[in-house]
């Protein structure tokens, strides 16, 4: 099995280095982050990921995994090394390569002979070239593998992929990186690198351009009477459309589709191409987060001011405890400025936020509330008790902004109900 350097311990590079291990290979993960690196040594893990911490530890434990601040020359015994770190998004939507390019310039006085640098962050067209161009060295091979690791679920979805892409102008370097994957079973697209990284772009423009199409079937839903849930339920049998990623909800959001659609735009933009259907999908996506808050402002009466809006969840979607790009949020954003109060509880988040009060419970955050928002479909939401929480309500309305409650069981108790395209 070969030895492996992952440059970058987040959500993204932490899952690739224990993954990485798990599968046989020696690896030594980098980041630039002391207090990370020390309780990564530790086996303590910062993110919330089903899976991860037993199989970090499980690997620190083995040696086959260990874990490093910043550069040495450790990577000199390395064949692959990874580069997981950030490509956030510039204020102009195109992606922010300085971390790639840090890293790069950081690698190359340590990079063996015939070693292979693997572009594992989701970079635009043509990064490849921009780490070619940092290293210059006829020795070395960039090699485009995205990532397709959802929160939550990353573990599962590296050990069990639904395809292995792998771009490179050098074909044997394509090989010797798709052959580190040779214990999972999953088909493998070796292509060009432009290829590879429009791929990665084009899976998730095409996730957000479901999504946004969900929602906007929702909202006409609701203008003609259907109900989403049976709507959704007839088109996801047809195996064309397959039944995932068809559930409306506040928005879609994440530290991966906000910033990959804008870069693809912007991408297709410097190219000469206006992606004027993808910009449609990510417009309709701030109107979702305007639809929203419409149902918490019409749930009060109107007039958001001075009233108590109990928030339930805040983390982008369930099972991550991950607030970038969050629509929860943009959505409270949105009513604060109308106004509002807000007391919110999510399960993962006990640090206080920027003008929200944070509880400890949920009915603790329904306590005088005018209106309560879910946000986030996290499974102990959906087993509250209406009659528990209108003891502790100021009225009871109730905005369902994922569809997760049983409607009736509220309407019983006296709520009104307003769910996404029921
Ligand atoms: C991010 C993006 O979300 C993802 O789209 C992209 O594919 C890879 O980068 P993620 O793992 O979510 O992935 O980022 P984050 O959780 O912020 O972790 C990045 C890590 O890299 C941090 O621990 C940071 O300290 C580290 N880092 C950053 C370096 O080690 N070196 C750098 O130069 C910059
Ligand atoms: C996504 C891609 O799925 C993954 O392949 C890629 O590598 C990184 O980006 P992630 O951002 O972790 O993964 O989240 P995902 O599970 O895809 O959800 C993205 C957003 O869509 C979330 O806000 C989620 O709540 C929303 N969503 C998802 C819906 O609103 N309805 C659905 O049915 C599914």
């Amino acid at each position: 099995m070969a030895q492996v350097c992952v440059v970058g311990a987040g959500y993204v590079g932490l899952t690739t280095a224990s993954c990485m291990a798990q599968i046989g290979h020696t690896v030594i993960g980098i980041d630039v982050d002391s207090a990370k690196i020390e309780a990564l040594n530790k086996g303590i893990i910062p993110i919330v990921e089903d899976g991860l911490e037993a199989i970090t530890q499980q690997m620190l434990a083995t040696h086959r995994l260990t874990f490093q601040l910043g550069y040495s020359e450790a990577i000199s015994s390395c064949e692959f090394i990874f580069l997981c770190v950030p490509t956030p998004q510039d204020e102009d939507g195109s992606a922010d390569l300085t971390y790639i390019r840090e890293s790069a310039k950081s690698l190359s006085p340590y990079l063996a002979s015939n070693s292979v640098i693997v572009n594992k962050s989701t970079v635009p067209v043509g990064s490849t070239l921009v780490v070619e161009d940092i290293v210059r060295r006829e020795d070395i091979f960039v090699v485009s593998n995205p990532e397709f690791l959802r929160e939550g679920s990353a573990v599962h979805d590296f050990l069990h992929p639904d395809r292995i892409v792998v771009g490179s102008s050098n074909k044997q370097a394509a090989q010797r990186v798709a052959d580190l994957y040779q214990s999972i079973d999953a088909p493998v697209i070796i292509c060009d690198p432009a290829s590879a990284e429009t791929i990665k772009y084009a899976a998730n423009a095409f996730l957000a351009t479901k999504l946004s199409f969900a929602n906007a079937i929702a909202a006409l839903c609701e203008h003609v009477g259907a109900n989403i849930d049976d709507v959704m339920q007839g088109i996801g049998q047809d195996k064309r459309i397959g039944n995932q990623f068809l559930k409306p909800g506040p928005g879609w959001g994440g530290s991966c589709f906000p910033k990959d659609t804008r870069a693809l735009v912007k991408i297709a933009e410097s190219a000469g191409y206006d992606f004027e259907l993808l910009r449609g999908v990510i417009d309709f996506n701030e109107i979702q987060f305007d639809r929203i808050v419409n149902k918490v402002r019409s749930a009060v009466g109107g007039n958001l001011a001075g009233k108590n809006i109990s928030v339930l969840g805040l983390t982008f979607k369930a099972h991550t405890n991950d607030l970038r790009d969050s629509p929860a949020l943009r959505i409270v954003e949105h009513l604060k400025s109308h106004g509002a109060t807000i007391n919110a509880y999510d399960p993962t988040v006990n640090e206080s936020l920027h003008g929200i009060n944070i509880y400890k419970t949920a009915i603790e955050a329904c306590a005088s509330g005018d209106a309560i928002l879910i946000a986030t479909e996290w499974p102990e939401f959906a087993s509250l008790s209406p009659d528990d929480v209108s003891q502790v309500v100021q009225s009871k309305h109730i905005i369902d902004a994922r569809n997760i409650l049983n409607a009736n069981l509220w309407k019983a108790a006296g709520f009104t109900y307003q769910g996404v395209g029921r």
